[in-house]
Formats: C-alpha cells, sequence, structure tokens
C-alpha cells in the first residue's frame, strides 16, 4: 500500500511540473492549469486513503464553502485586480501552513503536556522546520494582506517609508529567528515552548506587515510574486512537518518558479530585487528623475479624422499596448480596430512588452480576453528588428516600454531596461489621456519626436472614433 501510495504521489508531481511548464505559453496555459489541477486531485485523494479514517463531513463542508467562495471571486475579479486575488491566494496559503505547524505543535507538546524541550519531543528536524514554517508562513501571510491593501486602495499605494525601518525589520527578523531556536532547543517546559512559538509567530505576523508597507503599490507584482515564492517555502516546511513527500515537492515547484517569476520580472524592469524591496522606487516620483525637463514642446496634437488617415496610408501597422489599455478595458476595441485594417489589406501586429501593465503576462491574457490570436502577438526580441520597416506604430496606453530614457538617458530610473523600439517606426501614433508619465514617473522624449503624434483620450472612446473612422472607409 505504502509503495502505491508514493507512485500515487510521484504521479501528482508530474502533472505538476507538466502542468507548469505548459503554463509558460499563452496557448498552452489553459491545458497547463488543467494538468495542475489534476495532479492536486491525485494527491488530496491519495492522502485521503493514505489516512485512512477521515472524517468527510468537515471535508465535504470545507469543499463546499471552498468552491463556492472561489468560483464566486474567480467570476467576479476584473482582471486588472489579478494580482490582488494572487495575493489573497498567497496569504492564505502562508497562514495555513503556519496553521499546521502550530496544530502540530499543539497536538503533540501542548495536547499531552509533554516535557522536555521540541527538539527532543518532535525530533531536531520537526522542530527546525516547524519553526521555519511559523516564520515564513506567517509573514508570507501579512505580507500579502498588505500587498492585497495597497493594490486595493484600501491603503495608500506610495511606499511609506520611516525612518529606521531596515533597522526595525533586522531586529524583527533577529528576535524571530531567537524565539524559534528557543522554542525547538532551550525551553524545556509547554508553557515556556508556548510562550517562545507565540513570540515567533507575533514577531513573524510584524515583520510582514513591516517588510511590504514601505514598497510602492506599483512594485507589488513582484512582491506578490516573491511571496508566492515564500508561500511554497512555507507550505515544504509544513510537508517536513507532517511528512508529506508531495507536499514538500509541490511546495519546492512553488518556491522556485515564484523566485525565477520574480527574477524575469526583476531583469525586464531591469531593477535589483533589492530595489525594489528596499528602494522605495515610486515615493518621489513628482520630481522628474532623469528624463529631462518634464516640459513637453513640439507636441502634436491630432483628432480621430487626422489620425485615420495616418492608417489609410500605413501599409504595415504594429500595436503597442500598455497599462492604459487594461485601465480603459479597451482590448475588444483594439481587436475591432486590427481586424478592419486586416481586412483591408493591411500587414497588422502586436508588439508585446514583458512588463507592460502590472503583472506578468497582462497583455497577453488582456488580449486573450478579445480573442487575439496567439500568432499576430510578437514579444519585444521579435519585433524590434521589424520597427525600422514599420510604416505606423499605434500606442496605446503604453508609456515606460516605449520611453527613449531607458536607452539615452544615464540616471534616468528606466535606463538599462530594454524598450521597444518604436521610436525607429515611420511613425508613430500614440493613444493616451494626457501627458502625465507612467509608472516610472518621468517624461518621455518620444512624445516631442518629429514623427510622433498624440491622440489624447481614454483609450476606449478614442479607439471606438477610430474604428468609426475606419468603417466609413470600409464602405
Ligand atoms: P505605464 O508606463 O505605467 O504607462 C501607462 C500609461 O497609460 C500612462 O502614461 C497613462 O497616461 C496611460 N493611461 C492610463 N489610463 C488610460 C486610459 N484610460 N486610456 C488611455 N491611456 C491611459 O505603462 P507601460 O508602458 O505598460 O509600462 C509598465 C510599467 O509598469 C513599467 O515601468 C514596468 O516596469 C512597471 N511594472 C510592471 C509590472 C509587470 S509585471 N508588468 C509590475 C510592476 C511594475 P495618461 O494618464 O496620460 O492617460
Amino acid at each position: 500500500m505504502k509503495t502505491l501510495i508514493t507512485f500515487a504521489y510521484l504521479v501528482a508531481a508530474i502533472f505538476f511540473i507538466y502542468g507548469i511548464k505548459k503554463l509558460s505559453l499563452v496557448r498552452t496555459a489553459r491545458i497547463g492549469n488543467a494538468y495542475s489541477a489534476a495532479g492536486m486531485l491525485i494527491a488530496v485523494v491519495v492522502t485521503l486513503v493514505d489516512i485512512g479514517k477521515v472524517d468527510y463531513t468537515f471535508i465535504l463542508a470545507g469543499l463546499i464553502v471552498g468552491s463556492a467562495i472561489g468560483l464566486y471571486t474567480a467570476m467576479k475579479v476584473e482582471m486588472t485586480a489579478m494580482p490582488q486575488m494572487v495575493a489573497v491566494f498567497n496569504g492564505f496559503g502562508g497562514g495555513a501552513s503556519a496553521l499546521v505547524s502550530l496544530s502540530v505543535f499543539w497536538k503533540y507538546v501542548v495536547d499531552v503536556s509533554a516535557t522536555g524541550v521540541a527538539a527532543d519531543i518532535l525530533g531536531a528536524n520537526t522542530a527546525v522546520t516547524m519553526a521555519l514554517g511559523i516564520l515564513i508562513g506567517a509573514v508570507t501571510f501579512t505580507g500579502s494582506f498588505v500587498a492585497f491593501a495597497k493594490l486595493q486602495g484600501l491603503i495608500p499605494g506610495k511606499p511609506i517609508l520611516f525612518p529606521g525601518r531596515h533597522l526595525l525589520n533586522l531586529l524583527l527578523l533577529l528576535a524571530g529567528i531567537a524565539a524559534g531556536v528557543y522554542f525547538a532547543f532551550m525551553a524545556p517546559a509547554p508553557g515556556i515552548s508556548t510562550l517562545a512559538f507565540l513570540a515567533l509567530f507575533v514577531l513573524s505576523l510584524a515583520l510582514g506587515v513591516f517588510l511590504v508597507t514601505p514598497i510602492g503599490g506599483a512594485d507589488m507584482p513582484v512582491v506578490i510574486s516573491l511571496l508566492n515564492s515564500y508561500s511554497g517555502i512555507a507550505a515544504s516546511m509544513a510537508g517536513f512537518v507532517i511528512g508529506n513527500n508531495l507536499l514538500i515537492i509541490s511546495g519546492a515547484l512553488v518556491g522556485a518558479s515564484g523566485l525565477i517569476l520574480t527574477n524575469i520580472m526583476c531583469k525586464a524592469m531591469n531593477r535589483s530585487l533589492v530595489n525594489v524591496l528596499f528602494g522605495g522606487f515610486g515615493a518621489e516620483a513628482e520630481k522628474d528623475s532623469g528624463g529631462g525637463s518634464s516640459e513637453y514642446k513640439n507636441v502634436k496634437d491630432y483628432g480621430p479624422e487626422e489620425a485615420f488617415l495616418m492608417f489609410d496610408a500605413a501599409q504595415t501597422i504594429v500595436i503597442v499596448p500598455g497599462y492604459g489599455l487594461a485601465v480603459a478595458q479597451a482590448q475588444h476595441e483594439i481587436k475591432e480596430l486590427a481586424s478592419i485594417l486586416q481586412k483591408q489589406g493591411k500587414d497588422v501586429k502586436y508588439g508585446i512588452h514583458p512588463v507592460a501593465g502590472r503583472m506578468p503576462g497582462h497583455m497577453n491574457v488582456l488580449l486573450a480576453e478579445a480573442n487575439v490570436p496567439y500568432e499576430l502577438l510578437y514579444d519585444m526580441e521579435s519585433i524590434n528588428p521589424e520597427f525600422q520597416n514599420t510604416d505606423l506604430v499605434l500606442v496605446v496606453g503604453a508609456n515606460d516600454v516605449v520611453n527613449p530614457a531607458a536607452q539615452d538617458r544615464k540616471g534616468s530610473p528606466i535606463y538599462g531596461m530594454p524598450i521597444l523600439e518604436v521610436f525607429k517606426a515611420q511613425s508613430v501614433l500614440v493613444v493616451k489621456r494626457s501627458l502625465s508619465p507612467g509608472f516610472a514617473g518621468i517624461k518621455n522624449e518620444l512624445f516631442e519626436n518629429d514623427n510622433t503624434f498624440m491622440l489624447f483620450g481614454d483609450a476606449k472612446k478614442v479607439l471606438k472614433e477610430l474604428i468609426s473612422e475606419a468603417k466609413s472607409v470600409s464602405v
């Protein structure tokens, strides 16, 4: 029986790994999700069989209530609110792992009034992983909920910087580690052990709050990805505590993939993780930091009719979507405009920057929602060489990802970030509401170029106007 269970766990782990692999491409992401869900079903059923005598009343009740909440939130959540939903999931994951440690501690130490240090009662490995599970799980729990509150606008999104915050966090971490070591190896009686355990729990909860509070709301997707990694590590620790191999494996998978994603995002923004976590990016966004004077000269303001003449004259068109497209929820309009232009015989492609928007794959998900064919989406490496042969680039709600300051302004916060080189095209038409900066808070000299034309307004409204112009030409 034990061999069969181990084999089933191995199969579930293969499903998880294969599912994650499939998730790396938009085209195969749905099937990847299904593979991972199948792996989880195998894991849950096998674990219940392995445990043997289980009370299905609680399991069934949890299943019904949990599924109902999950279904309701998944159907209600806006695409732009996806990062905060992931934050909540991570928070609950970390919290659940911490509770596993807490319940095992209660069952084997407090309930039976065991005497001696935890390492002797539970074994040194279990005691240490238990303490780590509490530390990482509780940090993930509160850190994720602060991230959620920032993105949901419940607390200010700007970095809240207070003097001595690094020292405070260091002290909290050291005190937490000291409480953990005391709990595992020194506390002689359940009463003292419980106090040390609770101190570790409270210190970790506080650490989660103070670590995330100073980070700006717009940096939250990177933080959430990191917290996702933490939630995986906490789950792995819970796996060690209860001796479940599959939990160890799946937790490690989440931990590693979260870390890889964090790294990809930092690289694509040309920021180090240290800068994201401790830099307080965005706190001084109003100051013009390295993008030149924020006064604009030579800006050419077009109306929809004049703008449409540019489409009429162009044969090769590249659409560059950005965060503003998501804010305006104009994905269906952009698809409709592109379809009309294609019917007129024009070559239309989409250029996708890896950090356009506010979450990984934001533009891909947004455009997939409007059923834009995957084959039309080009990543930065493949579209950049094409701009010099492109007649017209339509930039919709993108700013930083097309800002030439990343290439030629040393000292700019985005200097060194790879960008979509739209300025190389014959003409560039930029749709946004004003000359306000994007996430990095800096001027964009693209808007002053001779071949750039601005079409001011909400993306949805402007695209609708362009569509009616295009339709009037098609008739
Ligand atoms: P941004 O540089 O943030 O610029 C978005 C632009 O959209 C703004 O300048 C805004 O200008 C415009 N906009 C907002 N609402 C609009 C609407 N309703 N209609 C039309 N335009 C609208 O966006 P981006 O170019 O996509 O770059 C993303 C930035 O976010 C990068 O700096 C990146 O490093 C950062 N970031 C990305 C991620 C991930 S994982 N994607 C995570 C954290 C941070 P107006 O106000 O003038 O309209």
